[in-house]
Order: structure tokens, then C-alpha cells, then sequence
């Protein structure tokens, strides 16, 4: 039997802490035969809930979950931890963009980074999800002093999994057949859904779609998706996002498919001349727990100038939190 993987959910008991608490637990993220420990970490007046979802997980009686720790206290949330999954912010309401939620969240992920860098293993892996997450994961990453900036990372795979989805549907093909779209840039309405060097089926994509749909329908659709779900719910994803931490996880710890890669959002290294201090989604694949950007795409003019407005919007972000960054 493997050594137990200890995994933490920050935001445990909300909508998509609760979605995704059940996936990890069933082996879902690490494979049929990896026992887990789930750390999950709550604010106070949300350890009611959250003993509930601990009830719960116990009740369906799943082989791999090894032990659950329920806590409002960091310090053990994150204790020896190999992943964090750091989930618990405020969400945006109707009308809002994510970065409206910045100044609220931004202090959330600084006193994280801080908790996660004097507890968790030196070895631990950081996936921020909170909006707004390019950002958090930066604040984050900045107040972890001893860790390395590549072992925090921001969620963009639902996003990707929104471009697989779209395109799905007008070609009338299955995802699996599928490869090779990516994002790039900022969780947020200026990313760029890119299918550039998408094959469907084995052939490009540009031979089944037209530019004008790509550029007129299926980019502002991808960038709108989160606020298009909040006019349809009231609430904002949670089980598809539940479902894309479940994928960014699983291909970081245990590979990217061959010929095929994922969207990760990641400290840029200046990787296609976007500038190094901000989180961006680039394409990656990943080997044994560790991944590299895609170096050697072609971006044509349109492609280059949707890159350097999501860059121009992070840098803003940046700029805002810069007293929540002590490495500068
Ligand atoms: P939610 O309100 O249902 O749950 C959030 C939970 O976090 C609550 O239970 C709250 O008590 C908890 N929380 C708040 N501060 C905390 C802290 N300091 N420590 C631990 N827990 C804390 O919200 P949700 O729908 O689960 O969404 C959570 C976040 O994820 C939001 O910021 C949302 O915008 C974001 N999100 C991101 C993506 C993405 O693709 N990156 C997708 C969906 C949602
Ligand atoms: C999403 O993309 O669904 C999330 O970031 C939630 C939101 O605020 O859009």
C-alpha cells in the first residue's frame, strides 16, 4: 500500500470545497490505488458545515481516504501537507468582474502563502482557485519565502475545459478526440482561448471551424462562461470547477497525456515575452510532478496582442496588492 498522499481543501465546506471533497477521496485526483488524508480547512463560523462534510465523507466509507482532519486553525490545516488547494474566497455576484474581488481576497492568500511555507512539506504543490486566482496565487507565492515560486500554481483548466467543451459541440466531435487548445493569460475576461494548434481528430481545427466563429462566438463565450453561469444559477460554478481541480491536480502529480497539453497558470519565466513577477496561463506539459511551459508556438499578430492585454491586466492586478508581495 502506497504512504498516504495528505491533501488540503481551504473553503471545505462551500460549493465547490463540497464538490470536490468526495472526487479526492475516491481516488479520483491520484489514481485507484493512493491512499489520501484530507486537511480541510474552514473559517470559524463555518465549522458547523463543515463537520457535516466531514460526517458525510465518513458515512460513504471510501478505502482510500486514510483519516480526515476538520480545522479552523492553518497551522494545522496545512501541517505536512503535499498539495494545497486553496479554494476558500469570496465568490463574485452578478454584475461583478473577478478582480472587483481583490481587495477582499488578496489578504486571504498572503496569510495562506505565510501558513503554507512554515507548515506544509518543503515538496508541497499549491493550486490557487479563489478569484481573483492569477493574482492570489502570486500574493501567495510571495509570502512563501522558503518554497519555490513553480510550486504555486493558478487555475485556468476550466477555462481549457470550456474551450474543449465549445468546440465539441460545433464540430459535433468528442472531447476525447480532442488536442491541444489552450489559454493563455488571466483567468478573467481578458484570457485568450487559443486553438491555433488544436487537432480534432487528428486534423486542425481551422479545417472545421471558421476564424470568424473562433474570434466572433467562441472567445467571448469562453471569457463570459463564469458570469454567464451566475445569470443561470445565481451562484457561481462550482461543480465544473470542482471537476477542472480535479484534472489540474491529476496531470500535474501524474502527467500530461502524450502529444497533448494543458493550461496551467504559472510564474512566468518571460516564456513568449510575457514578463517574469506575473501568474499566467501558459500551455505545459507535466512529467513526475513537475511542469514546463511549451516553448516554440507561433503566435501570429492577434495572437501576440490578446497575450500582452492579459499581461497589461495582471500587471495592474500586480500593482494593486504590491504591499501584500515581502519578495518584491
Ligand atoms: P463559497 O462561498 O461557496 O465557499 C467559499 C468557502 O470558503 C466558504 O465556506 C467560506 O467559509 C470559506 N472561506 C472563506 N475564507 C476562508 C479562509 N480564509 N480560509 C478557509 N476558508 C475560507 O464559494 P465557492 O463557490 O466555493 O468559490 C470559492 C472561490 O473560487 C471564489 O473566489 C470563486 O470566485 C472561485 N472560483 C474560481 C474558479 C476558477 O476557475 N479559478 C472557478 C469557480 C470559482
Ligand atoms: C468561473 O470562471 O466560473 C469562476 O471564476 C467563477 C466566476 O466568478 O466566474
Amino acid at each position: 500500500m502506497k504512504k498516504p498522499v495528505k491533501v488540503t481543501i481551504t473553503g471545505a465546506a462551500g460549493h465547490i470545497g463540497y464538490a470536490l471533497a468526495f472526487r479526492v477521496a475516491s481516488g479520483e485526483m491520484f489514481g485507484p490505488d493512493q491512499p489520501v488524508i484530507l486537511r480541510l480547512l474552514e473559517i470559524p463560523q463555518a465549522l458547523s458545515s463543515l463537520n457535516g462534510v466531514g460526517m458525510e465523507l465518513e458515512d460513504c466509507a471510501l478505502p482510500l481516504l486514510h483519516d480526515i482532519v476538520l480545522t479552523d486553525d492553518p497551522s494545522i490545516g496545512f501541517r505536512e501537507t503535499d498539495y494545497a488547494l486553496l479554494i476558500g474566497a469570496k465568490p463574485r455576484s452578478k454584475g461583478m468582474e473577478r478582480k472587483d474581488l481583490i481587495l477582499e481576497n488578496a489578504k486571504i492568500f498572503a496569510a495562506q502563502g505565510r501558513s503554507i511555507n512554515d507548515n506544509a512539506s518543503g515538496d508541497v504543490r499549491v493550486l490557487v482557485v479563489g478569484n481573483p486566482a492569477n493574482t492570489n496565487a502570486l500574493i501567495a507565492a510571495s509570502n512563501a519565502p522558503d518554497l519555490a515560486n513553480r510550486q504555486f500554481t493558478a487555475m485556468t483548466r476550466l477555462d481549457h475545459n470550456r474551450t474543449m467543451g465549445q468546440l465539441a459541440n460545433k464540430t459535433n466531435s468528442l472531447v476525447a478526440d480532442i488536442k491541444r487548445v489552450n489559454i493563455w493569460g488571466n483567468h478573467s475576461m481578458t484570457q485568450y482561448p487559443d486553438i491555433s494548434n488544436c487537432l480534432i481528430d487528428g486534423k486542425p481545427a481551422y479545417d472545421l471551424v471558421t476564424r470568424d466563429w473562433v474570434i466572433d462566438h467562441m472567445i467571448p463565450r469562453i471569457q463570459r462562461r463564469g458570469a454567464e453561469i451566475i445569470e443561470a444559477r445565481g451562484l457561481s460554478s462550482a461543480a465544473s470547477a470542482a471537476d477542472a481541480v480535479v484534472d489540474h491536480v491529476h496531470d500535474w502529480a501524474l502527467g500530461t497525456s502524450e502529444n497533448d497539453w494543458v493550461s496551467m497558470s504559472v510564474m512566468s519565466d518571460g516564456s513568449y515575452g510575457v514578463s517574469e513577477g506575473v501568474v499566467f496561463s501558459f500551455p505545459v506539459t507535466c512529467k513526475e510532478g513537475e511542469y514546463e511551459i511549451v516553448q516554440g508556438l507561433d503566435l501570429d499578430e492577434l495572437s501576440q496582442s490578446r497575450l500582452k492585454t492579459s499581461e497589461k491586466e495582471l500587471l495592474e492586478e500586480r500593482a494593486i496588492i504590491q504591499e501584500l508581495l515581502p519578495k518584491g
